[in-house]
């Protein structure tokens, strides 16, 4: 069964095609990075614009990769949420009617849904159940996996996600959009200094999550400094260190609590190396096996939409037929079944 993912969510336009037996064999992700840079961060109408510029060219271009026809394609995967509606609604549309044509079921999957399942799209895929570490852009949470489709929460920040107090600090050391790969760039420079910065939420029992207090931390001691660049690395590392160490902490902590041996890392600040690292470490000392997406997988793609799109019509579920749709700019990942 071979089926398109088409991810559309945000700043990246993600174009994919899962077969059930072969795996992926088309994937295109085309970045809007160079376009939003400009303004510091993204502009949701461009955003849209641009998607309807490149949806078209990014499915010529997988087709073309996998050496598959339209007419091959068995089902359509799309994000409809959570995200910018304008731009959820040029993959909405595009999919919908793209399905409507070729007479294949549409599917709408969840945004996170598609983090969450990326490490199973790797050579060496975790077997459920396990507990994923899902930090994104505009997500922090720590879940327990049972299955596909089988999430429970079990805890997320109450503010600022990880990826976005990347973002928000990155620009207040005075660094480009997107941040968090930047910083982690200036506190590869960096090293320990007298300069500490709080562990938020550490030590709170839970597993919930705040980091808008650390940006403000770093806004005190940027504010009407000259920092020299070797405090700003300093103050890059330091921020680093604070955010892996939470989330490091508190993803032990689960693993342990649900009685798991198994950690899923997903969403783009996964990409981090430094959270990499500390994991491992971590993981080594306490038994636990963790599994990353491939880096490519970690930031919006539209594999992950297409692999869940898959594993929706395996089991069996088929999607609207009368072409009406609607996308969730706001929803919680528990609630599965889109009330459209
Ligand atoms: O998952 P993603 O591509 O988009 C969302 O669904 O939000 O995540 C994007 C986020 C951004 O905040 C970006 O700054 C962060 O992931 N990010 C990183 C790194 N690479 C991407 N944060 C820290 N270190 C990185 N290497
Ligand atoms: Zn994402």
């Amino acid at each position: 069964m071979l089926v398109l993912g088409i991810e559309s969510s945000c700043d990246e336009t993600g174009v994919a095609l899962y077969d059930t037996t072969r795996g992926l064999i088309g994937d295109a992700v085309h970045t809007q990075v160079a376009m939003h840079e400009a303004y510091g961060g993204v502009v949701p109408e461009l955003a849209s614009r641009d998607h309807i510029r490149r949806l078209i060219p990014l499915l010529e271009r997988v087709l073309a990769e996998a050496k598959v026809a339209t007419s091959d394609i068995d089902g359509i995967a799309y994000t409809a949420g959570p995200g910018l509606a304008g731009a959820l609604l040029v993959g909405a549309s595009f999919a919908e009617s793209l399905g409507m044509a070729l007479g294949v079921p549409v599917l709408p999957v969840h945004h996170l849904e598609g983090h969450l399942l990326s490490p199973l799209l790797s050579a060496n895929p975790p077997t459920f159940p396990f507990v994923a570490l899902l930090v994104s852009g505009g997500h922090t949470q720590l879940m327990r996996v049972a299955g596909v489709g089988a999430y429970e929460l079990l805890g997320e920040s109450v503010d600022d996600a990880a990826g976005e107090a990347f973002d928000k600090t990155a620009k207040l050391l005075g660094l480009g959009y997107p941040g968090g790969p930047q910083l982690a760039e200036l506190a590869a420079r960096g090293g320990p200094s007298a300069l500490k910065l709080p562990r938020p939420m550490l030590k709170s029992g839970d597993f919930q999550f705040s980091f808008s207090g650390l940006k403000t931390a770093v806004l005190m001691q940027v504010h009407g400094r000259a920092l020299t660049e070797r405090q700003r690395a300093d103050l890059a590392w330091e921020f680093q260190e604070a955010v892996t160490e939470v989330l490091t902490e508190k993803s032990a902590v689960a693993v342990r609590h649900c009685g798991l041996d198994t950690l899923v890392v997903a969403g783009g600040v996964g990409a981090n190396r430094r959270l990499r690292q500390r994991l491992d470490e971590r993981a080594a000392m306490e038994g636990i096996r963790v599994h990353y997406p491939e880096l490519a997988l970690c930031t919006d793609n539209g594999a992950m939409i297409a692999y869940c799109g898959a594993q929706r019509l395996l089991a069996g579920q088929h999607g609207g037929k009368d072409g009406a749709f609607n996308v969730r700019p706001r929803w919680p990942l528990n609630e599965s079944i889109l009330p459209f």
